[in-house]
């Protein structure tokens, strides 16, 4: 069966200029190149569960206006469900002004959510027949909790596994949104964020993994960037080393990251061998500039990437 993802999440139009660093405050510095290209961590996460053959819906919210119009046929040249888009005249599409470090590939984001901000509980019961039928459900937190609260609440009722990025982070997060998370996947900076620990060394993040765990999550995985990522549950600690590569724009690598872990996951795989594959997938995507336009496709991975596991 083909894996189904149901997606609550954020559009954005992603704005990027590349430097040889980034700014000082109040400076004018002088850009290399520049680039737009359809963003937003949740319409993100879909494209890429999407292009790995998963049956994607997204739940979201765009503005009246060109890159609303834009992003819709994108989703929708991407394969993805758009039957709970919604068009608001209320608020523009977000839009994510970026900022690429060339000689790290690292990056600063101001996001102006825009429509996001007024996808509503009410929107998520509309769809509640999508997040049902779902295998997986992944929501992130460039959308009004409330709205996240409510599609993983429906979720778990329904006994959908539910993936939450907290990203990106604010220090206060209730715990019921931990404990409707079977999979809690922060960053390094989301967990430092969230726990106001520091996420230096492995043995620093599964500290903070565990007050994580404490709050009530099932499963934490933490992204750590070039270092792969950390599983921790109550009885299991696994690190998954990423492969090493030269990163020009690590934009959107986590959300390559979480979308393939759905896919993997909706696929039945075992956790730490969805994160192998993600990491990997993730790693491809900060060779090449830019978010979505730098994520592959099933058909560019070696098929190994994609075989039944152990298979
Ligand atoms: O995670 C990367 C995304 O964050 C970008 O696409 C940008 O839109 C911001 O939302
Ligand atoms: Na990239």
């Amino acid at each position: 069966a083909v894996p189904k993802i149901c997606v609550i999440g954020a559009c954005n139009m992603d704005l990027i200029s590349y430097a040889p660093r980034l700014p000082k405050l109040g400076e004018t510095l002088p850009g290399t190149r520049f680039q737009m290209g359809f963003g937003g961590k949740g319409a993100n996460q879909a494209v890429m569960a999407a292009r790995l053959g998963a049956q994607v819906s997204l739940v979201a919210k765009l503005g009246q206006d060109l890159f609303g119009e834009n992003t819709l046929a994108n989703l929708r040249a991407n394969g993805i469900d758009t039957r709970f888009i919604q068009v608001t005249d209320e608020s523009f599409t977000g839009v994510a002004p970026i900022w690429v470090d060339e000689s790290t590939g690292n990056n600063a984001i101001i996001v102006a959510l825009g429509a996001n901000e007024l996808l509503s509980p009410q929107d998520v019961a509309a769809a509640q027949e999508v997040i049902e039928a779902a295998d997986v459900l992944v929501c992130q937190w460039e959308c009004p909790l409330e709205t996240n609260l409510a599609a993983l609440r429906l979720a778990s009722q329904a006994g959908i596994r539910t993936i939450f990025n907290p990203a990106p982070a604010r220090e206060h997060l209730p715990d019921e949104a931990y404990r409707l998370s079977d999979i809690f996947c922060p960053n390094e900076s989301e967990t430092e964020t969230l726990t106001g620990l520091p996420v230096s060394t492995l043995e620093q993040a599964e500290t903070a993994a565990r007050v994580l765990l404490g709050r009530g999550a099932a499963r934490v995985i933490l992204t750590l960037g070039e270092r792969g990522s950390l599983l921790v549950t109550p009885d299991q600690v696994h690190h998954e080393p990423a492969p090493a590569v030269k990163a020009v724009d690590t934009t959107g690598a986590g959300d390559a990251f979480v979308g393939s872990l759905a896919y993997f996951i909706a696929r039945g795989f075992s956790l730490t061998a969805a994160m192998a594959r993600a990491n990997q997938i993730a790693a491809i995507s900060v060779q090449s500039p830019g978010t979505q336009s730098s994520f592959p496709s099933a058909a560019d991975l070696p098929p190994e990437l994609l075989a039944a596991e152990g298979g």
